[in-house]
């Protein structure tokens, strides 16, 4: 549905998108990570035929979005940064406004306006300024406007920024509701929500892409050996480390902040070993007392933060390994 191939874009001489390719199946909900300035709303721009590519190709919906930009434009329902809303106008003329601009047929304008009002829950305010609407509530209008053509693809650029825990749920059940018949690519910084409504993740990094990836590979792929906390009751840090770093399987063993009177460690284990069971051997063994035992996942922060620490931070965090 979506497709970019060798995409740059470049500001003058800078350049926020630096040859970048992905593709985008139809129904996939895909979740735009990267960090302040790494070229997301760049590349949405593009792809919503607002800035033309230095560079390279991207289509939408089989359109090229230079040559095709008008059936682009058809297949498209995007949300910017900043919805391009008019503060004076009420909801209700708003998207009569948009829905006509949009070359929806006069006879159906109400019908569609209507439906959308409902669909983003907008029905209590329809008759209101857009000024005088709180933040939340202008991003559900921006939201409708951005479906109102009912597109196939639509383009979300940080859809639930700004918003409180209560309307970031309801932007997520909205966003929800119209996966499955739209393929949605969306851009935010809160990583719960890409578990949670995202099929897919794409992240970009300084203008260039680090990975393309379920959720559930990208913490696969992450993880080298298994990771185990551990906890133990009354005894000396030295002697359980030592202990710890005796079992079979175990490849390093990182001491941990504890509540007094427990020391703890996060050890992990060479690839493909299951060393929890001999780990809580070892410690019963020794005749201490095991207070806590699990597995921790690498959380999808971690792994983001790591796929987008500049060069100079990885090349110092290789040398400190070597050391
Ligand atoms: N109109 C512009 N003129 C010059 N440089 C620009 C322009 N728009 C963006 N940039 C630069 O391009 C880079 C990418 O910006 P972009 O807005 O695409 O980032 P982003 O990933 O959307 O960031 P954010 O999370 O802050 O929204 C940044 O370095 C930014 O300063
Ligand atoms: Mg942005």
């Amino acid at each position: 549905m979506i497709k970019v191939e060798g995409l740059t874009k470049r500001y003058a001489r800078h350049v926020a998108v630096n040859n970048i390719s992905f593709e985008v199946g139809k129904g996939e909900i895909v979740g735009f990570l990267g960090k302040n300035g790494a070229g997301k709303t760049t590349t949405m721009r593009v792809l919503t035929c607002f800035l033309p590519p230095s560079a390279g190709k991207a289509s939408v919906a089989g359109f090229d979005v230079v040559d095709q930009s008008l059936d682009v434009r058809k297949n498209i329902g995007y949300l910017p940064e900043t919805p391009p809303l008019y503060p004076e106008m009420e909801i209700g003329d708003y998207l009569t406004f948009v829905a006509k601009l949009k070359g929806i047929a006069s006879n159906d304008v109400p019908k569609r306006v209507d439906e959308v009002i409902g669909r983003t829950a907008l029905g209590d305010v329809r008759n209101k300024i857009i000024g005088k609407l709180s933040k939340g509530y202008r991003q559900r209008v921006g939201i409708a406007q951005a479906i109102i053509h009912n597109p196939p693809v639509l383009i979300l650029d940080e859809p639930t920024s700004g918003l409180d825990p209560e309307q970031q749920r309801e932007a997520r059940q909205l966003i929800a509701s119209l996966s499955g018949d739209h393929t949605i690519i969306l851009s935010t910084h809160i990583l719960s929500e890409v578990e949670q409504s995202c099929s897919k993740v794409i992240i970009i990094n300084a203008g260039e892409i680090v990975a393309v990836d379920s959720v559930a590979n990208l913490h696969l792929r992450r993880k080298g050996g298994e990771m185990v906390a551990i906890q133990v009751a009354g005894a000396p840090e030295s002697e359980v480390r030592q202990k710890l770093e005796l079992v079979r399987g175990v490849a390093r063993v990182m001491p941990k902040d504890a509540p007094e009177g427990f020391v703890a460690f996060e050890i992990e284990s060479l690839e493909q070993n299951a060393i929890r069971p001999d780990l809580a051997r070892a410690i019963v063994e020794s005749g201490w007392d095991l207070s806590e035992l699990r597995t921790v996942g690498e959380s999808l922060e971690e792994i983001f933060l790591d796929l987008t620490k500049s060069e100079a931070t990885k090349a110092k965090a290789t040398q400190e390994v070597a050391q």
